[in-house]
């Protein structure tokens, strides 16, 4: 059977780091809370020079030179964002072009902070399906342009960039010995909406809008559902938390990333966190921490990764696969 094999990964982060203490003057907040209350310690901010588009792009020629490939090689973009550079067209079409690649077919995919479990998911069924060989798969946010920087209950807690993975076709036995994307499961639930929002869009006020968030009831909700999605993918799969090697979870809350891999019973070392670094960064954030967790060597050919996130919506999934 054909898999879905990942095969580059890359990584694009804003020139600029605001530390915690670089919002003492802005709003009533400390290093001290941000740090205790998130494990965020830093955050990159993008400059007017670039966008969700440049930092995708970027991303994305760095997973094609992990991977040995050029932009001939692949058929599809999809790149999960939800800070586009424009209303349309979609900016994977703009990260298409900048790539100088005239051929395939390239789109967006919104599900906020889970955007990119939605898009590798979505990834391997076109791959699957025979629509396409080679996918670059990219999560790029600019959440800057859509915070209220007088809010301190969200300003603090989100960053820019962005993260690119190369899936391509190989083949399965069908087995869970095989490499490539193994199980996944993807829920929503629109109830939630107003615990997580953005309140503009072009239908409604014809604004961009700003962030807003229940913080406290986003986490209420957050361990449930991480933890439930997570237990259907390995009962899909056949196993238990035992097997896997690595888990790389969306990278919001260091005390919601510890929570969900207690309950899961995941051995500490075995979770990627980059959330000290980046902040939240939406869908960007877990091919930030995947790339990560490679370039240093940590994840292996052969290791069983799992993928989890949860965002605006709500909208939550995990992704099993064999690196
Ligand atoms: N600095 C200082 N104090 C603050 C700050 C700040 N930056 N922000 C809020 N506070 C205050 C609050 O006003 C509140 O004060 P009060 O008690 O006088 O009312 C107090 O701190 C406690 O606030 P809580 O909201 O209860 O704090 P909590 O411990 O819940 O932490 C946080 C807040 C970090 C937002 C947490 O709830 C959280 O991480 N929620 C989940 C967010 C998340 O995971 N989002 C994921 C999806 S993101 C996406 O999809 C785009």
């Amino acid at each position: 059977m054909i898999r879905s094999v990942v095969r580059g990964m890359g990584a694009a982060l804003p020139r600029r780091i605001m530390k915690n203490a670089d919002f003492e003057g802005m709003v009533e907040t400390s290093d001290e809370w941000i740090a205790q209350r998130t494990g965020i310690r830093q955050r990159h901010i993008a400059a007017d020079d670039e966008t969700t588009a440049s930092l995708g792009e970027a991303a994305a020629r760095a997973a094609l030179d992990d991977a040995g490939l050029t932009p001939d090689d692949i058929d599809l973009i999809v790149l999960a964002t939800s800070t586009p550079n424009n209303t349309f067209p979609a900016t994977a079409v703009e990260i298409q072009n900048r790539l100088g690649m005239h051929h395939g077919f390239a789109f967006d995919l919104q599900a906020v902070c889970s955007g990119f479990v939605y898009a590798v998911t979505t990834a391997d069924l076109y791959i699957r399906g025979g629509l396409a060989k080679r996918v670059l798969v990219i999560g790029s946010e600019t959440f800057s342009r859509i915070l209220d920087w007088s809010d301190r209950s969200t300003c603090v807690l989100f960053g820019d960039g962005a993260g690119a993975m190369v899936l391509e076709a190989g083949e399965g036995a069908g087995s869970i010995a095989d490499r490539g994307v193994l199980a996944a499961s993807l829920r929503s639930d629109g109830t939630h909406k107003d615990k997580l929002y953005v309140d503009g869009g072009p239908s409604t006020t014809g604004t961009v809008g700003h962030l807003r968030m229940e913080g406290r009831e986003v986490f209420k909700h957050a361990v449930g559902m991480i933890t439930d999605v997570i237990e259907a993918t390995f009962s899909a799969a056949g196993i238990t938390a035992e097997d896997l090697d690595w888990f790389v979870p969306h990278q919001a809350n260091k005390r919601i990333i510890d929570a969900s891999a207690k309950k899961l019973g995941i051995a500490e070392q075995k979770v990627v966190v980059t959330v000290d670094l980046h902040g939240n960064t939406s869908a960007a954030s877990v091919p930030l921490a995947l790339s990560a967790a490679v370039a240093d060597g940590r994840i292996q050919k052969g290791d069983l990764v799992l993928l989890e996130a949860m965002g605006g919506g709500f909208t939550w999934g995990a992704v099993l696969l064999r690196w």
